[in-house]
């Protein structure tokens, strides 16, 4: 789905947050001018760290009503978490194509449910992969570290996936995800990424608020002057 105009949008990770707080975490990161929150679900199959699922998201959403919710599903079988997650009140999907071979259905399935649809690429898989679904997706993750943890060297080759989506594809959203912060954001801008999550960068940061400013207007600094 392309928008009418890009628009810089913050997504900071919870995963290295304090999880034993993760509502208030998830509050402060939002009090502090996040866009909307990025919820790493990881299944120790696709890759070999655990976190959370639907109950978690679910009881978030309990506190959170109005948030943006994206899930990054590092899942082996994301098909099987569509309607869980659709009902803990997820507003994006955000899947894996690397596990699966029907990325049309499940596209469909999400929509269907009612959320809206990212497809993530790791570090090792070619753009053209996940070229061919644009048309079907409301956004294109490029991977900028090997999915599991957080806290990893930014992975700056990643940015030739994302100028060649840019290129083609002016007003699509692409999301960079995997140590992004102040140092590595101008790369990720003058690529074209404009939805950017960031996970260590910012819950370290001693300010978290200008610390997600600083992200936000060096993204839209460069979609202005497109
Ligand atoms: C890694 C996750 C990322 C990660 C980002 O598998 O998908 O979202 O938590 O954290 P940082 O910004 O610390 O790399
Ligand atoms: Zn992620």
């Amino acid at each position: 789905m392309m928008n009418k105009k890009l628009r810089a949008l913050i997504g900071p990770s919870i995963l290295n947050s304090d999880l034993s707080k993760l509502y208030e975490e998830s509050q402060k990161l939002l009090d502090n001018g996040a866009d909307y929150l990025h919820l790493d679900v990881m299944d120790g199959h696709f890759v070999p760290n655990l976190t959370f699922g639907h109950p978690v998201v679910k009881c978030l959403r309990s506190k959170i009503k109005e948030a943006f919710f994206e899930t990054h599903m590092m899942v082996s079988q994301p098909e099987q978490w569509i309607v869980p997650m659709a009902e803990a009140g997820v507003n994006q999907y955000t899947f894996h194509i690397e596990p699966i071979t029907n990325v049309e259905e499940i596209c469909r399935k999400i929509k269907e449910n009612g959320m809206q649809v990212g497809l993530a690429i790791k570090p090792g898989t070619p753009v053209s992969e996940v070229e061919k679904y644009i048309s079907i997706a409301d956004m294109v993750l490029i991977m900028t570290v090997e999915p599991g943890f957080g806290g990893q060297k930014f992975m700056e080759n990643q940015m030739l996936k994302v100028q060649h989506l840019r290129k083609h594809y002016p007003l699509l959203n692409i999301e960079v995800d995997g140590g992004v912060g102040p140092s590595t954001i101008e790369c990720c801008a003058n690529a074209g990424a404009n939805m950017i999550v960031s996970g260590t960068a910012v819950i370290g940061a001693q300010d978290q608020a200008n610390t997600i400013n600083l992200l936000r207007t060096t993204v839209q600094q460069i979609i202005d002057k497109q």
